[in-house]
């Protein structure tokens, strides 16, 4: 809370400014507003902190300029689903990833001017995308075994860029048909690594400067999509799965330059939010020991014979792990709004810039929604959990809510479901510690700090000399 002196000095310069808010309630702002609360503690538990001290809607002042953080799922849907979402643009995270990602991208298109025209191009919107979908899981369950097997060699893993290698290495296959060479994932990070630069910057953007050699990395990590494109059509592979042939077989009219960068996006808008679950799954596993010997059962059902998609769907703990990971440690946890215009929102008239954030973090957790919250249960998903709580309702939105929620939720939902039961059927993922990990940010995304730990191979041929264990 601001001192005394720093809340009179608010007062002072922007008192009359606080009458028509005076409905709202909120921390008492100093000179800097109510924005020195986010300089430090991660900015999804400040909004889950207000949502339990100040209910639904909390107001905010950036400086001088006022805002809300949203924790009430009719709000929320007011701003994000309800036919008013179109006055509400996406925040800062536009302009902060613009460098990395590409303007053919939906993420960074506004919704006033080419946001569905763009959405309607985007290769996982389409209508043969769920064909598309199933056939990835056997192609991704090759490829995540294979780094499992690499990962195995490992005396000790940092799981969260062992996770994220293996998770780019999967959206790889899926999206041109293989993995792709080391220098296209360095090139990838140093672009992802500008943009959080800019993410996390406390200062103008302009001010903000790219790190060295980002541009000429742009150059090659769209140029190598832009070189597969070119030669998929010159030699195209009539029964190939992968996203790149799919597209072009579909919708061969699509521009090389786009359907590269589409293409580029896919792992910009998912492999740190996926991998970031995973390694979030596999933490809460090492803690929940039944709950792992449950997974290692029905995931040793499904290695019998190649994985298919039809296998997975039936696979109901393995959707329940994944859906618990989504609900209690969400990659995404805080996404913003801001109105193109004056806009009435929760009884107050918020003027056009103004920031609204919005968090799942703490609906997510509500103990007036949720039987033990904070316990990572997946049988709560079992028996009906899915209908009651389904993707995009009031208290279980980690993909977002309404027309813009992911692009990839129904794609991340399978690469995670196939990578927990590929890990699971050929190794117990140890952690080292159950301690909870400490949650940075990168490129907009909750980072795990120090979940280190590693593979330890439930049956002995697939050992190569590390102990094996029998949890089935
Ligand atoms: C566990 C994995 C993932 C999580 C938790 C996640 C979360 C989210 C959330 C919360 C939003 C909405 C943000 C907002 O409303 O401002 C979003 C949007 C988006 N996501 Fe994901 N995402 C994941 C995986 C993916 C994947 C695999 C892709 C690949 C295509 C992807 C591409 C996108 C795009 C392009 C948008 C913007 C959509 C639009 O603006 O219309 N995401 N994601």
């Amino acid at each position: 809370m601001p001192n005394l002196l720093s809340r009179g000095l608010f007062n002072l310069f922007f008192g009359s400014r606080r009458k028509p808010f005076a409905a709202l309630p909120g921390p008492q702002p100093g000179v800097l507003g109510t924005a020195g609360d986010f300089l430090g503690p991660q900015p999804w538990d400040v909004c889950a902190r207000y949502g339990r001290e100040y209910g639904g809607v909390t107001l905010i002042w950036m400086g001088p300029s006022p805002g809300v953080v949203l924790n009430d799922p009719a709000l929320i849907a007011e701003v994000l689903e309800s036919p008013r979402r179109m006055e509400f643009e996406k925040g800062n995270i536009s302009e902060q990833v613009r460098p990395t990602v590409t303007g053919d991208t939906v993420f960074i298109a506004k919704l006033s001017e080419d946001w569905a025209e763009k959405r309607r191009l985007e290769p996982m919107e389409q209508p043969w995308s769920p064909e598309w979908l199933a056939a990835q899981v056997q192609p991704m369950q090759t490829a995540i075994a294979e780094s499992v097997e690499a990962l195995l060699a490992e005396p000790s893993l940092d799981y969260t860029a062992a996770l994220r290698r293996l998770t780019f290495d999967a959206f790889a296959v899926a999206a041109v048909g293989e993995k792709l060479p080391s220098s296209v994932f360095e090139d990838f990070l140093l672009l992802a690594k500008g943009a959080d630069a800019r993410i996390q910057a406390k200062l103008p953007l302009k001010f903000v400067s790219l790190p060295k050699g980002f541009a000429e990395a742009k150059t090659r990590f769209y140029g190598h999509f832009a070189d597969r494109v070119r030669a998929a059509r010159k030699s195209p592979k009539p029964h190939a799965v992968d996203l790149l042939s799919w597209s072009l077989r579909e919708t061969p009219g699509i521009e090389d330059q786009v359907l590269a960068h589409l293409l580029g996006g896919v792992f910009y808008g998912g492999v740190f939010s996926s991998s970031t679950t995973l390694v979030g799954a596999f933490h809460q596993l090492q803690k929940y020991p039944d709950a792992e010997a449950q997974l290692a059962t029905e995931a040793a059902t499904l290695a019998e014979g190649a994985l298919t998609f039809e296998k997975l769907s039936g696979a109901q703990w393995i959707e329940a792990v994944a859906y618990e990971s989504l609900r209690l440690l969400p990659a995404v946890r805080v996404f913003t709004r801001t109105p193109s215009a004056d806009a009435q929102l929760a009884g107050v008239m918020l003027p056009a810039g103004s920031m609204i954030m919005i968090s799942n973090q703490h609906l997510h957790r509500d103990p007036a929604h949720w039987t033990d919250p904070e316990g990572f249960h997946p049988a709560r998903w079992l028996d009906g959990g899915v209908a009651r709580d389904p993707l995009g309702s009031g208290h279980f939105f980690p993909f977002g809510r309404g027309p813009r929620a992911c692009v990839g939720g129904a794609f991340a939902m399978v690469f995670l479901q196939t990578a927990l039961a590929t890990i699971g059927a050929r190794v117990k993922a140890h952690v080292d510690s159950t301690e909870p990990f400490e949650e940075g940010f990168f490129f907009g995304v909750v980072l795990p700090k120090g979940v280190t730990g590693r593979f330890i191979a439930r049956h002995p041929q697939a050992a190569r000399g590390t102990p094996a264990v029998h949890t089935a």
